[in-house]
């Protein structure tokens, strides 16, 4: 089959033949429609995951959102059967191997789901681990309707769906972007957008709220340090999948929370799916391209500025 691979240790990921994967026990084989970027993909493709002691079994290929037709089913897998179309999740576990820029990605069951007829297999690919990590990011603070939370770095892939998914819970959002993201996020349901070019996100959110915003749902940054923990009221909560300072950290500030994990397993998808196809939840498509352009994509992500989701189309 045709994947976005790293061959060996070190080498550049390129496109090539490489031998279809077998279903194993609990495992999913996808005829791969569309897979959706995302910045881990990057990581992986650098060989990050193997200065984080995660071994690797090569060819690793590049990708981890899938959604597609079942292909083969391994022992022990009954709630999806051969010719269902699906989406789903390369959850990250040892080795790293599998992925999703390929004609057939091997995914684990728990990270498999139906795909309602009323969603594409475009938006559907997009879906999982930004829909997983917003979901989750946004268990970890519990807003409750009527408090103001602040989501920093609203205008990328977890972003867009955090923001939607928080004004659906009656709570007002405080949304960063660029000026040319302010009327998409206004639209996904953000009541107020700070232009975090303009100056320092907890200055600005401090002027317009000086009591400061019960939470903080951080999507952006390397450095947990430069999270804009400040813009929080004291007694506040810290959440979020980028740079989130750890528990004693928050503490020492007055604040609760920590770092998030996203799992994008089949109980997040498959409710996340279901309000995608509803029509509850938009899913910011900002690009669609065919799989030879897939490390193209992902320079893009790596540089900034997508606007939303980057999806892959694969055709078989
Ligand atoms: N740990 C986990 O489980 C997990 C899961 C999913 C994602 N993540 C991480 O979460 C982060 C977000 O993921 P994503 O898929 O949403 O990535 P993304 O689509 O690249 O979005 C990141 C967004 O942050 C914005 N941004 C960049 N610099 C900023 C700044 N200084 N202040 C405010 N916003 C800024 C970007 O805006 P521009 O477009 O203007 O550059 C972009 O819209 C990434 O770091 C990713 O690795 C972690």
């Amino acid at each position: 089959m045709r994947a976005l691979h790293v061959p060996a240790a070190g080498e550049q990921p390129q496109i090539s033949d490489i031998p279809t994967p077998e279903p194993t026990e609990g495992t999913v084989l996808v005829r791969v429609k569309a897979a959706g970027l995302n910045p881990i993909d990057n990581a992986v493709a650098a060989g990050f995951l193997t200065q984080m002691g995660l071994p690797h079994e090569y060819p690793v290929v590049i990708g981890r959102d899938a959604a597609g037709v079942v292909e083969a089913v391994g022992a022990g897998v009954d709630h999806v059967a051969v010719g269902d179309e699906v989406l789903g999740h390369v959850l990250l576990a040892p080795p790293i191997s599998a992925g999703t820029l390929a004609e057939y990605a091997l995914l684990p069951a728990a990270a498999v789901t139906p795909k309602p007829a009323g969603l594409d297999f475009t938006k559907a690919a997009a879906l999982p681990l930004a829909g997983a990590a917003a979901v989750q990011s946004i268990e970890a603070i519990d807003p409750q309707a009527g408090q103001t939370v602040l989501v920093n770095g609203a205008s990328g892939g977890v972003g867009s769906f955090a923001v939607q998914l928080l004004a659906a819970r009656g709570v007002t959002v405080v949304a960063t972007g660029k000026p040319e993201d302010t009327d998409r996020l206004t639209q996904l349901g953000a009541a107020r957008v700070i232009d975090y070019t303009a100056g320092p996100v907890a200055d600005q959110v401090r002027a317009a709220y000086p009591d400061g915003v019960d939470a903080l749902v951080n999507l952006t940054g390397m450095d947990p340090s430069a999270a804009p923990i400040a813009a929080v009221r004291s007694g506040g909560k810290v959440s979020g999948v980028a740079a989130v300072p750890d528990e004693a950290t928050l503490a020492a500030a007055g604040l609760t929370g920590g770092p998030v994990m996203a799992s994008a397993t089949r109980e997040v998808l498959a409710p996340l799916a279901e309000q995608a196809a509803a029509g509850d939840l938009q899913v910011a498509v900002a690009d669609v391209l065919p799989l030879e352009q897939a490390a193209e994509g992902l320079g893009r992500l790596a540089g900034g500025g997508a606007g939303g989701k980057l999806v892959v189309t694969v055709e078989a």
